[in-house]
């Protein structure tokens, strides 16, 4: 397991573009099986959770090539079943997408707990409810796992108790080939769902409302498939402003998407923060005291809880105390008593809310990434501190950050890859 060196308090100055949006090429993957043409994905970040996805689809005999960077076409023709690797699917969230297509396709396939960041129980009572509105039956099998049969799904009404954006994407893409017309009722909004549903318009699905809270899918017996290039990752892009904020550095974030991101600026002007704003990019005004602010999460167009770790590192560096509300995942709020081992003073209210005095300054510590958002947000709170730190075990990191040491040098970080 390699671990990152970082030389605290460096004030960063450059250009920092974004990557392609992990949370839209983990189900562009998945798509590519709802056709036997070939798909062509470009600005696919590199990073370990796309690798993982792929490496499913690849186990399960489709051919993926990648002819260059950022570049790969998945052609799922000789894929002949919906098996997937129970080793692979406990490390990736996203591969829950895939049953959607696959029990489209196979009328077969086995959903399990998956594994993924350890931000919450990450249950899958809704994929469950809703592949039983297409008609699938569902048998609970030893090891904590479900095989679901449907010889030929059929459109149904799935109304979702509550917003789940994989659950939107996964019930979206298995009724993109059942019979008749699906109606998908408290939908999530994240622009990804938006972005794929214009893919597969593209090539024959009869998908409307995506974006709205009430998507409507008409069935249709095969799509074709082309290029997908992937969206600008907001989440990166909202990451790498609150380092610079956090670091007090005047950056420029580029191949960003700002309109993406309207909630969060809103937020950061409160505290303070300047910003100049052109068609792709974000430059993050020169460094002022920050004023604490009240953060609740919510589903997008809300505060993403994606950004709240950063936000929570953030906050220890404005002037007052805030309260950090994270209202979609119960385990998302743990990493604070990291950052009160580096001088931060959070108190921890209840596993959704933290309160957080500051400023405080921060001291280096050898420290564990809990998962990819905490870990760039400890990775974060680091350069931010006085002193040397040491961050074991990346692999969360990498899992949602393609390159990012060498994105971070360019911008006078002293960081490295041990
Ligand atoms: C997606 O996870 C993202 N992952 C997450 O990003 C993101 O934090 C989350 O949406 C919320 O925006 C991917 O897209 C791969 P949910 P997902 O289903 O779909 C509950 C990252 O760092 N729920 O929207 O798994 C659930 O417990 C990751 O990129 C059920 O109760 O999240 C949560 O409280 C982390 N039953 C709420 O819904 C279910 O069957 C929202 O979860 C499913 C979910």
């Amino acid at each position: 397991m390699s671990d990152f060196i970082i030389e605290g308090g460096q004030r960063l100055a450059g250009e920092l573009p974004v990557a392609g949006a992990k949370n839209l090429a983990l189900k562009a993957i998945a798509a590519a099986l709802l056709s036997p043409e070939t798909m062509r994905l470009s600005n696919v970040p590199e990073i370990e959770d796309v690798k993982r996805q792929l490496e499913i689809l690849t186990r399960l005999g489709a051919e993926v090539s990648h002819p260059e960077h950022g570049v790969y076409t998945i052609s799922t023709a000789p894929v002949r079943s919906g098996a997937m690797p129970r080793e692979l699917v406990n490390k990736l969230r996203a591969s829950t997408v895939l049953t959607g297509p696959l029990l489209a396709r196979f009328g077969k396939v086995e959903l399990s707990h998956p594994g993924g960041c350890k931000i919450g129980r990450r249950p899958i009572d809704l994929f469950l409810r809703g592949f039983q509105a297409l008609g699938a039956e569902v048998k609970e099998v030893p090891g904590k796992a479900y095989q679901l049969r449907a010889k030929r799904l059929r459109g149904g009404r799935i109304v979702f108790p509550k917003v789940s954006v994989t659950g939107t994407e996964t019930m979206m893409l298995a009724a993109v080939l059942a019979e008749g017309k699906t109606e998908l009722v408290n939908a999530a909004l994240e622009p990804e769902i938006g972005e794929l549903a214009v893919y597969l318009n593209a090539h024959g699905a009869r998908i409307s409302g995506a974006g709205t809270p009430l998507i409507t899918i008409e069935g249709v017996a095969e799509i074709g498939a082309g290029s997908f290039v992937m969206m600008p990752d907001r989440i990166e892009a909202g990451t790498f402003i609150m380092l610079a904020l956090a670091t007090a550095s005047s950056v420029t974030i580029t191949r960003c998407e700002p309109k993406h991101l309207e909630v969060p600026l809103a937020l950061w002007r409160d505290m303070g923060a300047e910003f100049e704003l052109g068609p792709a990019s974000v430059t993050v005004g020169k460094a002022r005291a920050l004023q604490a602010v009240d953060v609740k999460t919510h589903e997008y167009p809300g505060f993403v809880t994606d950004l709240q770790s950063s936000m929570t590192v953030l906050l220890t560096q404005a002037q007052g105390h805030s309260l950090v509300h994270e209202t979609i995942f119960e385990g998302r709020l743990f990493f604070a008593d990291i950052l009160n081992q580096m001088g931060a003073d959070i108190t921890l209210c209840d596993p959704h809310r933290v309160i957080i005095q500051g400023p405080t300054p921060l001291e280096g510590r050898t420290i564990e990434a809990p998962d990819a958002r905490a870990g760039l947000a400890l990775l974060t709170a680091a350069l931010a501190a006085k002193g040397t730190s040491t961050i074991k075990n990346i692999y969360p990191i990498d899992r949602g950050y393609e390159r990012l040491e060498e994105r971070l040098l360019a911008l006078g970080a002293h960081i490295q890859r041990a």
